[in-house]
């Protein structure tokens, strides 16, 4: 899976197991998932470029940094809005679009009923975060619809993936980067990722499957 980056940190396998474990709360859940993405957000700007210029020191004149590209994080709604903060932890500057999709439980096929991005799609470099990438049906779909409102550069950044869902969004979108913490065995008959840690929206915001 050349596309693929799974980001391998002993504190990132430490918080997936809290977030796996089903005693553990929705608070909780909520902080650990934001304190990953904030520290998958380093590998997954790695390759970013920058921009040199001077700055003063109270001392004297020293080169500085700044990012090159303008950065759009898109949650997907709703558990991408989990991973939001802790990428803003770490890109304050970057502006944040929503697509909204669902799964339909039955056909397993993704719906949509709401986006909303920032101007500058097209000339940005868009980071699409969702914790579960499982058949790949949501993630493909809003790619496509990303595609087709301008973005040219984007990655794709989720916690758990199953690998019928990676080989899934690399067909339909072999240009997209995609990065992870981890790779799970399999999907159950219901779409579910195993060993996974359930429904990450419900588990996020306390909601009933
Ligand atoms: C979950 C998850 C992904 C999708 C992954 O969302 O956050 O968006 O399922 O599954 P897929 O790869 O098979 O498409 P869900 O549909 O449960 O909606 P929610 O975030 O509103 O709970
Ligand atoms: N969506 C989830 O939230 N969890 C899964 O295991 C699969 C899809």
């Amino acid at each position: 899976m050349k596309n693929l980056t799974v980001i391998h940190h002993p504190l990132i396998q430490r918080d997936i197991t809290f977030l796996r474990d089903e005693r553990t709360p929705n608070y909780q859940f909520r902080q650990t998932l934001s304190r990953i993405a904030g520290m998958m957000a380093f590998q997954v700007t790695k390759d970013f470029s920058v921009t040199e210029f001077s700055v003063e020191t109270p001392l004297e004149k020293t080169e500085g940094y700044k990012l090159k590209e303008n950065i759009i994080i898109v949650p997907v709604l709703r558990a991408g809005l989990g991973m939001v903060e802790g990428f803003l932890d770490v890109l304050p500057e970057a502006q944040v679009g929503h697509v909204g999709l669902y799964r339909n439980e039955e056909t397993l096929q993704p719906v949509d009923y709401y986006s909303k991005f920032p101007k500058k799609l097209a000339k940005s470099l868009v980071i699409l975060i969702d914790p579960m990438l499982a058949t790949g049906g949501s993630a493909t779909a809003a790619l496509t619809f990303l595609k087709n409102k301008g973005a040219k550069n984007i990655r794709v950044v989720c916690l758990v993936a199953a690998p019928e869902g990676v080989k899934v969004v690399a067909r339909h979108h072999p240009d997209v980067p995609i990065f992870c913490a981890v790779v799970d065995r399999e999907l159950n008959e219901k779409g579910y990722i195993l060993p996974g840690l359930g429904d990450a929206g419900d588990r996020i915001f306390g909601t009933e499957p």
